[in-house]
């Protein structure tokens, strides 16, 4: 275990070797790395951009001959460095950690907002081989910024499996992922969600299951420094979101009810009202 933790937080030193645009403001970079390529859905890196910072980032994808990707969102100053880099240069990737959505046999439900879709759609590739009925709902500001819609297409193979939603009603229904959520649940079956996104987004997903008894899994975003513990900058409850987590289950989230999407901890550790 503690050889693992060692191995895994050591940096290794990797080259960019393909990147694609996604969305005016989301990119997916690919590099090689045999330790991430053994990752499971759900997992993160710590990403170093040379002389900027290093942040945590989900995987997206792991590919074959040891290739593997994060899909990352240009937000402030280190995603905009990532986002100017080229193929062939050079970035530091410590990890996988954390732990990984748990695969599931039964009726399953994606609900994913703005670059949480990415973790999902790695899960989705997984919980299709093995899952009786899969449902992927996803959510963006608007269509050109809903994230692997084609991947998605493809993984699941049916349109009809799939529910969008655009806030200005630009693709697929107007408004968040709140009302098709409702809807579903009212109307079909299903015996858990896996969800990733803005907090809001999650909170909604956590109180409108709760509702109709479903269980849920959800991965939750907090500032990370050390990645292993250690620091305690990532707390939300009880919980240390880079170790317990990044995926907490149902009754793991009912536990944080008054820190879920109301406080976040920043940089120096002091919590801040959402
Ligand atoms: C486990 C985990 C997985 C993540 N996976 C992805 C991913 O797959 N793709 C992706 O695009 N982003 C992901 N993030 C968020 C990503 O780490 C932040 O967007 C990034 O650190 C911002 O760095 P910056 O220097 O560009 O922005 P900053 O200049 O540091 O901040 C810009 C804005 O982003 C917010 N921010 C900063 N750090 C974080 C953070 N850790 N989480 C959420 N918001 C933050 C700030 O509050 C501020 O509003 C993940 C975060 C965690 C904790
Ligand atoms: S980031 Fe240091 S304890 Fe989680």
């Amino acid at each position: 275990m503690l050889d693992k933790l060692t191995k895994n937080n050591r940096m290794r030193i990797r080259k960019i070797r393909k990147i694609e645009r996604e969305t005016p403001t989301i990119k997916t970079f690919y590099f090689k790395d045999d330790l991430c390529a053994k990752a499971e859905p759900g997992q993160f890196v710590m990403l170093w951009i040379p002389g900027i910072d290093e942040i945590p980032l989900s995987l997206s994808g792991t590919y074959l001959k040891n290739e593997v990707s994060v899909t990352v969102a240009k937000v402030g100053e280190a995603t905009s460095h990532l986002h100017q880099m080229k193929v062939n240069d050079f970035i530091g990737i410590r990890g996988p950690f954390g732990n990984s959505f748990k695969i599931s046999k039964s009726k399953v439900l994606l609900v994913g907002g703005g670059t949480g879709i990415a973790p999902l759609a790695f899960l989705a590739q997984k919980l299709v081989k093995t899952s009786q009925k899969i449902k992927f709902l996803m959510g963006a500001k608007t269509k050109s910024e809903l994230l692997f819609l084609e991947r998605i297409k493809k993984i699941l193979g049916e349109n009809e499996k799939i529910v969008a939603t655009t806030e200005d009603g630009s693709f697929g229904l107007k408004g968040t992922v709140s009302n098709p959520l409702e809807h579903l649940l009212k109307n079909e079956d299903f015996d858990i969600i896996y969800t990733c996104g803005p907090e809001q987004m999650i909170k909604h997903v956590l109180l409108t299951a709760q509702k109709y008894g479903i269980e849920v899994q959800a991965s939750l975003e907090r500032i990370m420094r050390c990645a292993i513990g250690i620091c305690g900058n990532c707390v939300i409850g009880k919980y240390r979101v880079c170790k317990d987590g990044p995926v907490f289950s149902k009754s793991q989230l009912e536990e944080m009810l008054d820190e879920l999407a109301i406080f976040k901890r920043n940089f120096d550790g002091t919590k801040e009202k959402i």
